[in-house]
């Protein structure tokens, strides 16, 4: 299974009609399609990123799905955006790296992530639940991934209650890696690692 699928199956036993949402890594705008399809028709979803090539498509398939109404695009940087949001929120959501497709000259960063995940510790519910799937394989990747499990690490001693969802068999693999976090028991759906992304 792959870990986006994963994210997936997880938001459709987390989420429910009326919940709120943050998509702070919008893309293609997969996630918020799926997020928007379990928290309608009263829910709500904000949907961030900082080219504007993405907020267009996930603004297009949201429409597509009649969906629209009940998102926000953001076009902005999530290391400063999420400072300037002040409501809570059931889940968050970070898809790290670059647009599919793209040329991959923007993707996301160390020092823009930590920012981001530092502001979501006053922004997720007491029962929240925030995922981080970061990519390693390309350059600063493997950065990236280590900043993101680090600030795990220092939920972890904060009790929050972390699960890593790591595909690779050994030290060396670089796969995909996803972190799912929040401040109460995580109850989840359990990973197959049959096949992996
Ligand atoms: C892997 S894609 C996300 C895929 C998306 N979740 C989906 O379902 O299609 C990563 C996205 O992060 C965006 N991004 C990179 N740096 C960012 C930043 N600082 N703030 C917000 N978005 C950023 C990129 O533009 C890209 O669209």
């Amino acid at each position: 299974m792959r870990l986006t699928e994963y994210v997936h199956l997880c938001l459709e036993k987390r989420l429910s009609k009326g919940d709120c949402v943050l998509d702070a890594t919008a893309g293609k705008g997969y996630d918020t399609l799926k997020s928007a399809q379990l928290v309608q028709p009263n829910g709500q979803v904000i949907a961030l990123d900082i080219q504007e090539e993405a907020i267009k498509a996930t603004e297009e398939k949201l429409t597509q799905a009649g969906l629209n109404t009940l998102c926000e695009f953001h076009l902005g940087n999530h290391g400063e955006v999420l400072k300037e949001i002040t409501q809570t929120f059931d889940c968050i959501l970070f898809n790290l790296g670059y647009l599919p497709g793209s040329d991959k000259t923007t993707i996301t960063t160390p020092k823009n992530t930590l920012s981001a995940l530092n502001q979501c510790q006053n922004l997720l519910k007491a029962n929240g639940i925030l995922f981080v799937t970061a990519y390693r394989q390309h350059q600063g990747g493997l950065e990236e991934a280590s900043v993101v499990e680090n600030w795990m690490h220092r939920k972890t001693a904060k009790k929050w209650f972390i699960q890593t969802v790591n595909p690779a068999k050994a030290e060396t693999d670089l796969y995909p890696i996803l972190w799912i976090a929040s401040k109460s028991f995580l109850n989840l759906p359990i990973y197959s690692s049959d096949k992996h992304e």
